[in-house]
């Protein structure tokens, strides 16, 4: 092998082993007040969304290991920002009427749940039965 190549490969062993050393916060922090809602909704959200949407995330074994651990965390950090079901019930109505319109309308067109994560979870993604129960829930028919 050229000495190029031996150079480069170790800079990327390099580099993998240094990132593993940025701090990842996988710590769940306690629910408060946890989405009160039908229990075929509630299963639905639990399934599809509650990783990053709640302080319920299950941290796969990948989240241990850099990059992919970086990636993941910013989507919990950013989705528990943005919608957060552990502290729905301290949200004000209107806030919640908000986000409820939110959901809806990231449900119906196949934004939420994100593409990266239904890709190793087919079975979250949400077909037409439970668009539907989504649907009346957030819509009211
Ligand atoms: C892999 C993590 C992940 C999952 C799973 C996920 N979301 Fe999100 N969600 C995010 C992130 C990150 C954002 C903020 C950035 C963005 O909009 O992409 C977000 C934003 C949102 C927003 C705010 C809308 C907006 O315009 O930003 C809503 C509403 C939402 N998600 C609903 C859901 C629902 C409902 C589910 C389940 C059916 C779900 N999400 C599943 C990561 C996720």
């Amino acid at each position: 092998m050229k000495l190029f190549a031996k150079i480069f490969i170790v800079i990327l062993i390099a580099g993998f082993i240094g990132i593993q050393f940025i701090k990842v916060d996988r710590k769940n922090p306690t629910v408060k007040a946890d989405l009160r809602a039908p229990q075929e909704v509630k299963n639905i959200l639990k399934e599809s969304c509650y990783d990053c949407h709640s302080n319920e995330t299950k941290w796969p074994w990948y989240s241990y290991i850099a990059p992919l651990s970086l990636l993941i965390e910013k989507d919990v950090v950013e989705g528990r920002r943005e919608l957060n079901f552990s502290e729905w019930e301290t949200y004000d109505s209107k806030k919640k009427a908000f986000l409820m319109k939110e959901i809806w309308e990231e449900v119906e067109n196949d934004e939420m749940p994100k593409a990266v994560y239904t890709l190793t979870r087919p079975n979250v993604r949400l077909d037409s039965v439970k668009k539907n129960i989504i649907k009346k829930w957030t819509t009211g028919y």
